[in-house]
């Protein structure tokens, strides 16, 4: 949908929603409410809540299910509406049957019970209103956003109940609500099970062990692919999915340093994975892949993870926006829907220096001649002395305007330089794509923690958080749930974790992503790679269960 039909949709409804209460108001005017026309107002506008609330409900499920993103447009106007209609409901109620006296609607509220729980409902809605601007959506930040926003099934429970009791005779409509809202509701449950139970399965997915550098290719001047067999031949010993990445773990200077790559090749090519590699200058991993690595010699990987992944089950089309080495996920993204054959369209827009810098470009036009659904756009930003004819300058709202048609509605895949993505999240708001469809992955650069060798022991003194001395060696305590169990000296903490069944978030293992982030309560650990950690992390005693391990007795906070 073009931004210009977005926004007469989004009058549109705007105006519609607001019918019902024009349409009151003129026959209130014109006496024609009938013999009790306050209570004909007040079950309207009843009436008008609940359907407000249930087609705000109805957004999301019907987004996922038909792909029609545009939809999540309208969800703040219905929601505003649903709160505007309960607002008028309790106000008419309240000037007009109980005329403004509080001890009347007190009293009222305590003969019919059904009163208190629909001003439970209301009272719910009212932080939802409150928030639903943008800027407090930025001030809160999302997730706390979200947690708040459950409010609205509270509203609408409240307000189904609500109808139900104070119904005298036929209940059919109320229950007809009430399973609506439930197939609401159920559908949120079940796909919440299904994303929790996620991380579960990876678990099992995660591989460690060396694998043997089978081909060396030079794509640009300053970027290399170096394509990985298992050394024995045959499958890889793991698979993956579009987008994720591979921890390599190379020895350098007598030290192991560990680097995420994104996998560039396909997951639909089982033999081999590919990762595509920048040498930085100054850089102690990319340097070594570049200058020492030759074909035959084995690396250590642990593989795969990361959660940037588009396998075209997510949405109907998909945009790709990369710039310089961050091609490498969406590259493998749009090598796996090609082989897929997958119908959506594909948009590829991406941003690279000179001509000789863009990496993958005779595969990139190979794919856009044999697959008409994708359509690669690539700009320079520095194409002066040379003989580029295409588009000329940084990732800009022209240049995706240009490319993508449609693009509020789209989901929108981002790699590249942290200032290129910054900007262009910035002209993808400004041109009305919502945040929620925007995801991005971060190359961030290790930091130099692990160069430090006195920084990997952290300890806290405070012995009366461990778990008492019974005889059978020294435990790990957790203080949330309460457990203790042996520690093994050889484990990291992490894993000691999951074998006594204590939740803890995780993704990379290797020390760079920090979602296994955990304080310490007591006790020392010592950790082989922090780089996840900051100075703040370090201060407040937060270690890296993939890392952690201790000989002694330890207590986290998990
Ligand atoms: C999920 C993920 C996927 C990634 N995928 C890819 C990929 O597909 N391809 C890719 O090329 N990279 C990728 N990266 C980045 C990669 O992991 C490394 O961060 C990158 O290769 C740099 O590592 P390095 O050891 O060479 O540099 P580091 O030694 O870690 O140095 C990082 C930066 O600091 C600079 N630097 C180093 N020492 C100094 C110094 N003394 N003074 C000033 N500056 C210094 C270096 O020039 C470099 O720019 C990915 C990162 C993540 C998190
Ligand atoms: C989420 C908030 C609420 C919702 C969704 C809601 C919904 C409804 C609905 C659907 C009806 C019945 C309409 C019909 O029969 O056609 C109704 C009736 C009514 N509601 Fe609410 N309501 C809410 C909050 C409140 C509040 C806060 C009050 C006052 C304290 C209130 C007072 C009433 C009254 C007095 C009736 C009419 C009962 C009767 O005379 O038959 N409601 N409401
Ligand atoms: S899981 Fe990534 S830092 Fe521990």
């Amino acid at each position: 949908m073009k931004e210009s039909d977005i926004r007469f949709t989004k009058f549109l409804v705007l105006v519609n929603a607001g019918v019902p209460a024009l349409l009151l108001a003129w026959d209130a005017w014109h006496h024609q409410l009938g013999a009790n026309p306050v209570n004909f107002a007040i079950l309207t506008t009843g009436m008008l809540t609940l359907v407000f609330l249930m087609l705000t409900l109805l957004v999301t499920p019907l987004r996922k299910i038909t792909g029609w993103n545009w939809l999540i447009f309208y969800r703040r106007t219905l929601g505003l509406y649903a709160f505007f209609y309960a607002c008028a409901h309790f106000s008419i109620f309240f000037a007009l049957d109980r005329s403004f006296s509080v001890s009347s609607t007190l009293t009222e509220m305590v003969r019919r019970k059904y009163l208190i729980i629909g001003s439970l409902g209301l009272l719910s809605m009212v932080p939802l209103a409150v928030t639903s601007t943008n800027g407090m959506l930025k001030r809160m930040g999302a997730n706390r956003w979200h947690a708040l926003h459950r409010l609205v099934y509270v509203a609408a429970v409240c307000g189904v109940i609500h109808y139900y009791m104070q119904v005298k005779a036929d209940v059919r409509q109320p229950l007809a609500f009430a399973g609506v809202l439930t197939v609401l509701l159920g559908y949120r449950v079940v796909t919440r099970q299904n994303k929790t139970a996620q991380p579960a399965a990876s678990r099992a997915k995660i591989w460690s062990g060396p694998l043997r550098v089978a081909r060396i290719v030079q794509e640009t001047p300053e970027v290399r692919t170096f394509r990985f067999t298992a050394p024995d031949g045959g499958p890889l010993p793991f698979q993956h999915q579009p987008g994720q990445y591979l921890v390599i773990s190379p020895v350098i200077g007598g030290r192991k340093v560990n680097r995420p790559y994104t996998i560039s090749s396909s997951p639909t090519k089982p033999d081999y994975c590919e990762i595509t590699v920048k040498r930085e200058e100054n850089g102690r991993v990319s340097r070594h892949l570049h200058d020492t690595l030759r074909e035959g010699d084995t690396l250590n990987i642990s593989a795969p993870t990361g959660r940037f992944i588009f396998d075209g089950t997510q949405a109907k089309s998909i945009v790709l926006i990369a710039g310089g080495v961050g091609i490498t996920p969406l590259m493998a993204i749009a090598r796996y829907l090609t082989d897929k054959n997958w119908k959506g369209d594909i948009y590829f827009a991406y941003a690279a220096k000179t001509p000789g810098d863009i990496i993958f470009r005779k595969e990139l036009d190979d794919l856009k001649a044999r697959f008409p659904n994708l359509h690669a756009h690539v700009t320079l930003s520095r194409a002066e002395d040379t003989d580029w004819t295409g588009h000329k300058g940084r990732v800009s709202a022209e240049f995706l305007m240009k490319c993508i048609p449609e693009l509020p509605a789209r989901l929108v895949y981002i790699c590249g330089p942290d200032a290129m993505m910054a900007m262009t999240v910035q002209v993808l708001k400004d041109l009305g794509v919502p945040a929620s469809q925007i995801k991005l992955e971060e190359f961030i650069a290790a930091k130099k923690a692990e160069l430090n060798a006195m920084d990997a022991r952290t300890c806290v003194s405070a012995p009366d958080v461990l778990a008492p001395n019974d005889g059978t060696g020294p435990k790990l305590k957790f203080s949330r749930s309460g457990k203790s169990v042996a520690l093994a000296p050889d484990k990291p903490l992490l894993e000691i974790a999951e074998e006594a069944g204590v939740e803890i978030d995780f993704e990379c293992r290797s020390g760079i992503c920090g979602r296994c982030k955990t304080r310490l309560l007591g006790g020392c650990v010592t950790m082989e790679t922090q780089d996840a950690l900051d100075d703040d992390d370090k201060s407040k005693n937060i270690i890296l269960m993939c890392q952690a391990r201790a000989t002694e007795p330890v207590t986290v906070e998990a």
